[in-house]
């Protein structure tokens, strides 16, 4: 798998525990592992995609929780939505937001390929714009794009979210960063993550998992 991001400032998890949870994690479905395959052979670099322990983790969370619509903001090549969408019931559905032409290009080829591209719905332009159309609740939100502006995303996407629901954001330590913020995306993160903080509309655990992931339930 080919890599673009920087050395981490500090390593968040040892590799080698990387590795042995990777193999101790569920595997990915003959779809999702053709997927992988396949953007890895279109792409550069697919080390945006999230991988394994946190795919599966997703999918244990659509499980448990019973979430049938979920909103995704920065689909890339389709691998956690279609992750997301392997867990739910037929009826459910994973609407994703996805400003990249060329990686809408890719992500809708996968959905049109694989059997549970059927519950999702991609929605081509910027996030930004894209939610203030959306309608109705979410079960789930699951926040993977536009690392600039998760502060603004928290705001604007908490009220689509039902009472209950659950809120996950990617990349919440950002390689190490989040702890001595210097670029805008780390400013931003940890903006983000002291916003959640001190919200009492919300609860929520920081994981330390792969790059860090943020589980926010809205009370
Ligand atoms: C980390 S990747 C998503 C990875 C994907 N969720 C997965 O696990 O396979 C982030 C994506 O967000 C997209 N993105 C960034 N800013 C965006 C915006 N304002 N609106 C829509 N998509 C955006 C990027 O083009 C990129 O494809």
């Amino acid at each position: 798998m080919k890599k673009h991001r920087g050395k981490p400032i500090v390593q968040i998890t040892n590799p080698d525990i990387d590795e042995y949870s990777h193999k101790h994690t569920t595997p990915e479905s003959e779809d999702i592992s053709e997927l992988i395959q396949s953007s890895d052979e279109a792409l550069e670099y697919i080390d945006m995609l999230s991988g394994r322990v946190v795919g599966q983790f997703l999918k244990m969370m659509v499980k448990i929780s019973g979430a049938k619509r979920i909103l995704e903001i920065g689909t890339f090549t389709g691998y956690s939505a279609l992750m997301m969408a392997e867990a739910l019931p037929d009826d459910g559905e994973v609407i994703t937001l996805e400003m990249n032409l060329k990686f809408q290009e890719i992500a809708q080829d996968h959905f049109d390929k694989f059997r549970a591209g059927e519950k999702v719905r991609l929605i081509k332009g910027n996030a930004q714009q894209l939610i203030k159309e959306l309608t109705g609740e979410f079960d789930l939100i699951f926040m993977d794009g536009d690392k600039l502006r998760y502060p603004f995303y928290f705001e604007a996407t908490l009220p689509l979210l039902k009472k209950g629901g659950l809120m996950i954001a990617d990349n919440v330590l950002w390689d190490g960063t989040v702890l001595a913020p210097e670029d805008e995306k780390a400013k931003s993160i940890a903006e983000f993550n002291k916003l959640v903080a001190k919200d009492g509309r919300v609860e929520q655990v920081l994981l330390p998992v792969r790059d860090g992931v943020n589980v926010i339930r809205k009370l």
